[in-house]
């Protein structure tokens, strides 16, 4: 989700919104635009694609006189990547201007409300309704109906407001997305993130869910959502630019490790009310879904791994069979789809050339497809029949951490609502999953916490050669991602191996002090892990194990333990690979790479 900044003060405020826009840029982005009150009436520039065009637009902003504005960088989320999608959104007759960082998960049942009464949208995205529903409730008073809205909009939320009623002032709210003020000398501003503001003022108040901050060109207010007044501390900011950009985390890959408890609830939220998982996205009816004979699930690297992981979940919990393959391999051995075949392909960037090849031979032998895609209005979510988006925001480190975690809660959600439309999830067993699906951020966090053990441990593993994971059903899925994210940034070689399969040749391999990652989460073949455990600890290898929390015998035979918390056993990959993704993180970092841009990587591989 990308960036919002705003200002008022004494300079033309088009300049400032364009400079603190670019500093917002290294969060990936689609199109931008800006909204600045002229004296007299908003007016507003947008345009899809890169700053510049705006910039050039607006010739740097001189088109656009006035010093109170709001300015935008969108990550589509709801509706392409197009001019009219893109923010400031406005009411009806131009009075209010709202740009939006976030998703407003009940748009639709707002959408509707405001359609009934006569409301008329210009957009698809959700943003459009925040817009219309503060000229519905308002009253002449902007604090007392931003306040309103809060409690009819649902979701994530960083706004920028101006009511051209109110020229002198712009108001700003956040919840759950994040949003900063900034105090400066000759104006304040508020922005998405530090980077924004730094030209101007180093005095930065970080605001709380369901804060109001109220700026003018001499002052700024801070109100809670009963519309009183509140104290709010300043800090003096000494990141430099580069610093900022990572929210002080050292790299993009660490910053959106910790963003996977906010990625998995993005995706999931939206999509579960009542108890009831709600998928109408995909406009596949009961019957459609009842048809469903085979899954094909077609990606590439760690999407593929979610699919691994996925075919045990489709195939245990409705019965569905699933095939699985990398989109490399599928495009090329004449695959047989048959009747009733529905065809998934998982990409974060939508654009990885085997996949879109992948999806287009699927949809040449006139199977039903459906994407799994994080980037809205991406060629493979463009030309997939269904498609189905994980909100995990831009992902800019090669290494794909928190896209991998909302990639794994969209197939969850489908493969539950398969089950449970086929019969085979009774409403008990649906709302005992939705219980624990509902907790992984939470756990997601936990895990994240636990850092310095990992980083410690990590350590030790720097000049390691050979590194192997091994796992049995989902746990080899899990395995299989732990070996890719350590050998992708740390250049150690690693192979992920079903545990059952070591003796079959690669066991050989193993020698006195061998790292061997052993993934033990599913209690059905714990016992058979923990043998293949004892099988590699006797020819010397060194035993870091991953298991439910209570599984202390497992301490019998591996060196080093990491717990999980209790789940259902089809979601442990969420948690499982948290502590994975630390350890090959601290030995990539112990080990001086470049984390974010691993050697020979990119971070979409858009060619064969
Ligand atoms: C994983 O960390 C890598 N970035 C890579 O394996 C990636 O998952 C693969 O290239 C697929 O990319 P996509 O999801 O954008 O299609
Ligand atoms: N959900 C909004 C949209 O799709 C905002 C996305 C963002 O945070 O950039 O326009």
């Amino acid at each position: 989700m990308c960036g919002i900044v705003g200002y008022i003060g004494e300079r033309p405020a088009a300049p400032v919104l364009l400079d603190g826009l670019s500093k917002l840029e290294y969060r990936g982005y689609d199109s931008a635009g800006m909204a600045v009150y002229d004296g007299e009436k908003i007016n507003f520039a947008k345009a899809t694609g890169r700053l510049k065009v705006l910039s050039e637009l607006t010739h740097d902003g001189e088109t656009m006189p006035g010093s109170a504005g709001i300015g935008h960088t969108r990550w589509a989320t709801h509706g392409a990547p197009t001019d009219s999608n893109a923010h400031p959104h406005f009411n009806k007759e131009r009075t209010i201007a709202v740009v939006h960082n976030g998703i407003i998960e009940n748009y639709v049942k707002l959408k509707k409300k405001l359609t009934d009464k006569g409301y008329e949208f210009c957009s698809e995205t959700d943003t459009e309704v925040v817009a219309h529903l503060l000229d519905y409730y308002y009253t002449g008073e902007p604090l007392e109906t931003v306040a309103k809205i809060m409690h009819r909009v649902e979701g994530s939320y960083a706004l920028g407001i101006i009511f051209m009623d109110h020229p002198d002032v712009i108001y700003s709210v956040r919840k759950d997305s994040p949003l900063i003020v900034g105090r400066g000398k000759d104006g304040n501003l508020i922005a998405s993130d530090v980077p924004a503001v730094l030209k101007y003022t180093r005095e930065v108040c970080f605001i709380e869910n369901e804060e109001i901050a109220k700026l003018s060109r001499d002052g700024i207010e801070f109100f809670n959502v009963d519309g009183d007044l509140i104290e709010k501390d300043f800090k003096t900011i000494e990141w430099d630019i580069n610093a900022a950009e990572k929210g002080g985390y050292e790299h993009f890959m660490l910053k959106e490790m910790y963003e996977q408890p906010k990625t998995v609830r993005d995706t999931m939220n939206p999509r579960i009310k009542d108890g009831q998982i709600i998928i109408d996205e995909l406009g596949m009816t009961e019957e459609e879904i009842r048809a469903i004979r085979k899954i094909h699930i077609i990606a590439c690297g760690s999407a593929y791994h979610t699919g691994v992981t996925s075919k045990y979940i489709f195939e245990g919990l409705a019965r569905i069979p699933v095939e699985v393959d990398v989109a490399s391999e599928f495009r090329y051995r004449n695959p047989i789809l048959e009747e009733g075949a529905l065809v998934i392909i998982i990409s974060q960037s939508g654009e990885t050339a085997d996949s879109l090849a992948a999806l287009r031979e699927a949809k040449a032998q006139g199977v039903t497809t459906l994407g799994i895609v994080n980037v809205v209005g991406s060629s493979i979510a463009r030309e997939a029949d269904k498609i189905m988006y994980t909100w995990a925001g831009p992902e800019i480190a090669v290494a794909t951490t928190k896209a991998y975690s909302a990639q794994l809660i969209a197939q969850y959600l489908l493969a539950m609502k398969f089950a449970q439309v086929k019969g085979r999830l009774s409403e008990d067993g649906l709302s005992e999953m939705l219980r624990d699906l509902k907790r992984l951020p939470d756990q997601i966090e936990l895990l994240l916490n636990n850092k310095g053990r990992i980083q410690k441990f990590a350590n030790r593993y720097i000049a390691a050669k050979d590194v192997f994971f091994i796992g049995r059903g989902i746990d080899y899925a899990i395995s299989l991602e732990g070996s890719l994210k350590l050998k992708e940034i740390s250049y150690i070689h690693s192979e992920a191996y079903a545990a059952g399969e070591l003796k079959h040749g690669t066991i050989s391999l193993i020698e006195d002090g061998t790292l061997v990652a052993a993934v033990a989460t599913q209690d059905e073949l714990f016992k058979k892990t923990v043998s293949n455990i004892v099988e590699v600890r006797t020819r010397g290898a060194f035993v870091m194990a991953v298991t439910n929390e209570g599984n202390t015998e497992i301490e019998k035979n591996a060196d080093y333990v990491i717990y999980i918390p209790q789940t259902n056993k089809y979601f442990t990959n969420s948690l499982a690979i948290i502590p994975l993704q630390l350890f090959s993180y601290y030995v990539s970092v112990g080990k001086g790479c470049d984390v974010d841009k691993p050697r020979n990587l990119a971070k979409s591989v858009t060619v064969e």
